[in-house]
């Protein structure tokens, strides 16, 4: 079959995206890093005014009820966690990318960036179930950027997107990815793992990436963090939060409970727990 896509379009539409900022990209980088501490991030955010402003700004937010006003980056910083910074920092670099309506999902507006927030949450809440040492704030970023391919894929894969879903209808294809690969030549995550080489992301988040459907499939160091994604991504979509077309037409890869211990208690709490915060940090970082 022609493949539909047009690849080198798709390679200069990477290729035309703006960097991200040098704080955020450090941010990525010390998140990224095992050994890092608090300190590490505080040190960014005052070193970035408008960083510090937008903390400030969403730790002020109604959501959270603070009864006196918060004007120090450590306060806030310790009450907010590293995660709702990571947070503020990819939607200021990657707000419009996120935002976009995804046409080629069926994607409305917005409909990215809940599912990129809630997987984000969700990914964390499984880490904490994990069998040994995990970083949750990472299981956190790469869940928030692991989609992040469909911003640009979505363009190219319009005209194709239904054809797409009556193969899986026919069975002609196991997943929605195959799908993908088979009509477009290349996938989300493939263009996601491009855009985050572009960016010079940290390898761990550009394996995340590249590797969230098909875990297994990941280099043993990173392995852990892209199951606890994968998982994180399917709750998301198991809880209704999907970008459209594409929810739920993956595969659940079992794998996982090599590293995370999850009874269906667990998963339940996890559901809920991921809902409860998403709604906050939805709210605070909208308004
Ligand atoms: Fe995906
Ligand atoms: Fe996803």
């Amino acid at each position: 079959m022609t493949k539909v896509v047009d690849a080198e379009a798709i390679r200069q539409a990477i290729e035309r995206l703006p960097l991200f900022s040098p704080n955020a990209l450090q941010l990525l980088q010390v998140i990224a890093d095992p050994d890092h501490e608090l300190e590490d991030v505080i040190r960014i955010v005052k070193f970035d005014s408008v960083l510090t402003m937008r903390v400030l700004k969403v730790v002020n937010s109604p959501v959270y009820g603070l009864v006196n006003e918060v004007t120090s980056i450590d306060r806030a910083l310790s009450y907010l966690g590293e995660r709702m910074v990571v947070s503020i920092a990819v939607q200021d670099n990657a707000g419009q990318l996120l935002n976009k309506p995804l046409e080629g999902y069926l994607g409305e507006q917005g409909a990215l960036w809940r599912h990129d927030l809630f997987s984000a949450i969700a990914s964390r809440e499984v880490a904490r179930y994990a069998r040994g040492d995990f970083d949750l704030d990472l299981a956190f970023t790469g869940g928030l950027l692991h989609d992040i391919g469909k911003s640009i894929f979505s363009d190219f894969w319009k005209e194709v997107a239904q054809d797409a879903l009556s193969q899986i209808d026919e069975g002609m294809v196991a997943d929605y990815l195959m799908a993908e690969q088979d009509l477009a030549g290349l996938d989300h995550t493939e263009v996601g793992y491009r855009m985050a080489r572009h960016w010079q992301m940290p390898e761990a988040l550009q394996r995340v990436i590249l590797h969230h459907h098909h875990p297994a499939e990941a280099p043993d160091w990173v392995q852990p963090l892209v199951y606890a994604v994968h998982l994180g991504d399917i709750v998301s979509m198991m809880a209704g939060c999907d970008t459209g077309s594409d929810g739920l037409q993956y595969h659940l890869d079992t794998g996982y409970r090599e590293f995370f211990n999850l009874s269906p208690n667990a998963l339940a709490e996890i559901v809920l727990n991921a809902q409860e915060e998403f709604s906050r940090a939805r709210e605070s970082l909208t308004n």
